[in-house]
């Protein structure tokens, strides 16, 4: 078969089953998860659901085995907020017109957690981001990527296009609302593949494309690839459109580009937003009465004018996240007692259905009689309101009534990572972690950590990291949770100093000393963290071998005698993962060593957990002085011991707080 006959063949599959006339009437498109046809003839690939995804697949193979192709269709996402949606869609090669098992939200529908990287998928996928991933590396929130077999992009760029007469970019949003064209070239002569994105409007491809990738594709390529579209969201909504314009190259077939660009149906309101325009239309009739009867009218205006000045200052700012009490009533049953998944120092965590949407949700309530009141309240707000990493649990809203605050979550199904790293009699069932699964946890809130201090506006400090605030998610992602005690400071200015407040165990020797928290006693604790991940147990336990009572002396034996493997839990302990355990407990070490200064700072943690950074090979006679633990005060001899690290390869990166 020649080349041009298959090229012919491609073109004529698509022609025939993904031209709008088709589409409906044979069923030759397979839809699956939230994937439906618009009224409007657009596929809608999600809906307004959360955390949904939704796939469209070419029942018939299309034969790319050795052959070049070249294809072009028109795509938009509303989304549910100005210019802010989740989680962006992709347009797939594949040697399955199923793709089983996915995940939403950053999985784009294509892969799940186990599936995502495997050279065993054969998968092909430009994907259309509108989320900045970290975990895989995105270089923003509104890019485009070409993806072989995983969410890691083999390469991106912001979306946008070069101007053909002057070769000026010119970014696009994807997230506009707007109709945008995405035209897809591989030269197999040339072994390259070209992405062009332009907007609707265009005529013509710009001839510089957005991205080029030099790849020979065949070895990716099965004998039979199905032409597939995936889109999932996330905790916020977007709706992604396909609009059934695909087609092969337009030099030789009937073009199916739209003369007039379509416009795109608005995001649908929700309920609460119809009740509040109901309510808003009340007022105006009200108004409008009141402007006849003068006397009353002014009334009216002289209450609503009060009821706005009694909103503070903060709730305007963060106006949009606020909750009303009742929908926070319902959604927890009112409060009921079943409804409780913990209390801590804060008030209560309630867990919660939001009426009509079906999204669960961990509310915080802080009681009336709390010590920790409104400005706590208030700071957590700022703090996390405006925070967003995968790695961190995410603050959806908030309401006040009365005296009481309420924060609203993301729920977390799988609980914290106490329950799965401490055994003890209530949790005696619970499946054991893998050593994957812990390291993959390590650093997640490693990197959740990173965030805070270094690659937020300002420098934030946990201040409370310990297994009980580290949640696990649906995909086993753990998210850094609690910033009730978080204290913002501005990069610069001297940590303030605050009152004593953690965990025991947790807090670092010099807070105890200062009251002032930076970024070290979070990594003071997050180094005891990690040693509790991989030796299962609490800091200090009873155990028969009395040297066994406090992790980290016991730690610090075991490395001593050679035997630090010893200390990671049994069921964990394989040959194969040796390297990573023992780099893990001797980071945990290092990270939780009693002088300040010797601790690394996050990034140099995420290196060397990355394997960017090695730890120096002489670390234990460094860390060897840590056994003086429990003496009051370091003596001068260890200090010059330990600037005696400045030479190691490592310092200069470790020993630098802040940015
Ligand atoms: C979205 O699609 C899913 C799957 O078909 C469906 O269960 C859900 O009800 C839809 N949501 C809305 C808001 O239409
Ligand atoms: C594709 O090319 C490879 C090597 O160039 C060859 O072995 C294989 O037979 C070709 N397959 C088809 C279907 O042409
Ligand atoms: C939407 O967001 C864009 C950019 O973020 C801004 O330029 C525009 O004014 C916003 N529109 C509305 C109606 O808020
Ligand atoms: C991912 O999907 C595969 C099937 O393709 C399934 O076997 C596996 O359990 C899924 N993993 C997760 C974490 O959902
Ligand atoms: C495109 O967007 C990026 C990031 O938003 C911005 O830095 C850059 O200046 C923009 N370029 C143009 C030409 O508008
Ligand atoms: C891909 O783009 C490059 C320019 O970056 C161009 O030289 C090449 O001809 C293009 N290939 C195809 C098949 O369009």
């Amino acid at each position: 078969m020649s080349r041009e006959f298959k090229l012919w063949k491609i073109v004529l599959i698509l022609f025939f089953t993904l031209s709008s006339s088709t589409y409906h009437s044979n069923g030759k498109l397979i839809m699956e998860g939230s994937a439906t046809f618009d009224s409007s003839g657009f596929t809608k690939l999600t809906n307004t659901s959360k955390h949904s995804y939704g796939h469209v697949f070419n029942s018939n193979p299309v034969l790319f085995k050795n052959s070049s192709f070249n294809f072009h269709f028109h795509f938009g996402i509303v989304p549910e907020h100005n210019h802010s949606g989740t989680h962006g869609m992709t347009c797939v090669l594949s040697p399955t017109r199923h793709l089983p098992g996915v995940s939403s939200d950053q999985y784009l529908g294509l892969f799940n957690k186990t599936t995502d990287g495997k050279t065993s998928n054969n998968i092909i996928a430009i994907e259309l981001d509108i989320h900045k991933d970290e975990e895989f590396g995105d270089l923003d929130d509104n890019h485009v990527g070409i993806n072989i077999n995983g969410l890691r992009s083999v390469i991106s760029a912001p979306a946008g296009y070069y101007d053909d007469n002057d070769g000026k970019f010119h970014n696009l949003s994807l997230v506009s609302g707007k109709v945008m064209r995405l035209s897809i070239v591989y030269s197999q002569p040339d072994e390259q593949l070209n992405v062009t994105l332009s907007p609707a409007e265009f005529s013509e491809t710009p001839l510089k494309p957005l991205l080029s990738l030099k790849r020979y594709l065949s070895p990716y390529i099965m004998e039979e690839m199905y032409l597939g579209f995936t889109a999932s969201t996330g905790s916020v909504g977007a709706i992604h459109y396909m609009l059934n314009s695909v087609s092969g190259p337009e030099v030789d077939y009937p073009s199916f580009d739209i003369s007039v660009v379509p416009t795109l149906p608005l995001y649908p309101k929700k309920v609460t937003d119809k009740t509040r325009i109901v309510l808003a239309a009340c007022l105006i009739l009200a108004m409008t009465v009141a402007f006849v009867t003068s006397l009353i009218g002014f009334f009216f205006y002289m209450r609503h004018k009060k009821v706005r000045e009694v909103l503070e200052e903060w709730e305007v700012q963060y106006g949009p996240h606020r909750f009303a009490y009742k929908e926070l009533f319902n959604a927890t049953k009112g409060f009921k007692e079943k409804q409780i998944l913990g209390s801590g120092g804060f008030g209560q965590v309630y867990k919660g259905t939001l009426p009509g949407s079906d999204a669960e949700i961990a509310v915080k309530r802080t009681s009336h009689g709390s010590s920790q009141g409104k400005s706590e309240f208030i700071a957590e707000i700022s703090t996390i309101g405006r925070l967003r990493h995968p790695n961190l649990v995410r603050l959806l809203g908030y309401c006040r009534h009365k005296e009481d605050l309420f924060l609203v979550y993301d729920y977390m199904p799988n609980g914290s990572l106490d329950k799965y790293i401490y055994r003890s009699d209530k949790n005696e069932n619970q499946e054991r972690l893998s050593w994957d699964q812990r390291f993959k946890i390590i650093k997640d809130v490693a990197s959740a950590l990173l965030y805070l201090h270094q690659e937020w506006v300002q420098v934030i400090i946990h201040r409370d990291i310990k297994p009980a605030n580290v949640l696990i998610d649906q995909e086993m992602n753990a998210r850094l949770g609690d910033f009730g005690l978080a204290k913002l400071y501005d990069q610069g200015i001297d940590p303030q100093t605050s009152k004593v407040a953690g965990t025991f165990g947790y807090i670092a020797p010099e807070f105890l000393r200062t009251g002032r928290a930076t970024t070290s006693t979070d990594v003071y604790a997050f180094g005891l963290v990690m040693l509790e991940v991989v030796c299962g147990r609490r800091l200090i336990e009873r155990r028969e071998a009395k040297n066994e009572e406090v992790l980290v002396d016991w730690i610090l034996e075991l490395w001593e005698e050679g035997k630090l493997f010893d200390a990671a839990e049994e069921s964990i302990c394989q040959e194969t993962n040796r390297g990573e355990i023992e780099l893990v407990l001797k980071l945990g070490v290092l990270c939780s060593y009693q002088a300040e200064s010797v601790r690394p700072d996050m990034s140099a943690v995420m290196r060397i957990l990355n394997g960017v950074l090695q730890l120096p090979d002489n670390l234990l006679d460094v860390v060897r002085a840590e056994r003086l633990r429990g003496q009051p005060e370091i003596s001068m001899g260890m200090l010059l011991d330990m600037n005696s690290m400045s030479t190691l390869p490592f310092t200069n990166s470790f020993i630098s707080h802040g940015r």
